[in-house]
């Protein structure tokens, strides 16, 4: 299955429709499902910030739409006003969530498409174009991730997976869950255990809830049951996605993924890292050179607003970690899998980028 086709079971994170940005509030699922209509580039940086739409690829295709909505409401400018705001538009835009590579990236393709236009409506065209290619470009490569994860996948495996690296994380069908979706097309998966992910719950609220629309069994864990259940013998493989891929293989991905690799060694089980080229990063080498995002105290001590800590309290949150290559059994990517030394193999994926 390797179309570019969605399947009726997905639900679309985001879509461009009558000129304006359709998104998919997530802050509200499960409870609610509900669609805001973005007409304006700083409102998608709103629902970028505020976690509206999250999850790497997703943010790139919010981005680059954010880029066509920034063009069409400055298209009557002058030229030399229009370029300059649609810079400051496209720099803010990047910069609303700094570890996902793919933001920034396709913030920066959808610029790029300027260089072919000779007056702002052609440019606006070429910036549409250029966007809806990344979407497009996106759920193909996840449906390929699938296919090279689910080759990696034995017979009646159990997964366990991090976060949301699903539908909803990307332009469509999901790059962990790409795999797991897969997978379980192909009858070679008993199920899915899904960590609920704390302090934003991605796993808890939006991984079961698309692997349930999707009818794949999945079961709920509290994040420090991980430990126990790897010991129990009922994980076979860990796929998770990821926000940045350096150079070396080091990984950025949701806080609480570094714990799952080291617990994945310690127990023998493979530990597998899902994401589409555009999320490597070879301009980064290591994963110390990867920003950290660190978000609201109030995630943590008032969890989907409910006071949990006293005011008082000093508070960290980082919203990912960062997994040394080391503990990273592979790199499923649309150009294959690939294992250490990264160094190495990520530039051979690198190369055979289509
Ligand atoms: O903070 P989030 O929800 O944007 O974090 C998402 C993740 O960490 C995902 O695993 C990652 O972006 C990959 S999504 C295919």
């Amino acid at each position: 299955m390797t179309s570019g086709a969605t399947t009726t079971q997905e639900v679309r994170a985001l879509e461009w429709t009558n000129n304006r940005l359709r998104l998919l509030d997530q802050t509200l699922l499960p409870t609610r499902v509900e669609y805001h209509e973005l007409e304006r580039w700083p409102q998608v940086v709103t629902a970028i910030t505020s976690m509206q739409v999250r999850g790497a690829p997703a943010l790139g295709v919010a981005g680059a739409y954010a880029v066509v909505l920034a063009a069409q409401e400055l298209q009557l400018l002058p030229l030399p006003e229009f370029r300059e705001k649609l810079t400051h538009a496209a720099t803010t835009i990047s910069a609303a969530r700094p570890t996902a590579v793919n933001l920034g990236w396709a913030v920066s393709c959808t610029m790029g498409a300027w260089d072919a236009a000779t007056d702002t409506s052609q440019a606006i065209a070429l910036f549409l174009a250029e966007a809806q290619k990344i979407e497009r470009e996106d759920i193909e490569a996840n449906h390929a991730i699938g296919e090279h994860g689910s080759a990696l996948i034995p017979a009646g495996a159990t997964v366990m997976t991090h976060c949301n690296a699903g539908a909803l994380a990307t332009a469509g069908y999901g790059t962990a869950l790409g795999v797991i979706r897969t997978a379980w097309a192909q009858g070679k998966l008993k199920g899915v255990i899904a960590t609920e992910t704390r302090p934003l719950l991605q796993g808890a609220r939006l991984t079961t809830w698309e692997l349930t629309q999707a009818g794949i069994p999945t079961t709920l864990i509290v994040d420090s049951a991980a430990a126990s259940v790897m010991r129990n013998g009922k994980v076979s493989a860990i796929v998770v996605g990821a926000d940045r891929i350096a150079a070396n293989g080091d990984v950025a991905n949701k806080i609480g993924t570094y714990s799952l690799a080291v617990l994945a060694k310690a127990h023998n089980i493979p530990f597998y890292v899902a994401a589409p080229m555009s999320t490597v990063d070879l301009d980064t080498q290591t994963g110390d050179q990867i920003v950290v995002e660190e978000r609201a105290a109030a995630e943590v001590s008032s969890p989907q607003g409910v006071k949990a800590a006293p005011d008082e309290v000093g508070i960290f949150n980082p919203a990912f970690d960062v997994t040394p290559a080391e503990y990273v059994s592979a790199i499923i990517t649309e150009n294959g899998a690939f294992t250490a030394p990264y160094s190495d193999s990520l530039q051979v994926g690198a190369k055979s980028r289509g």
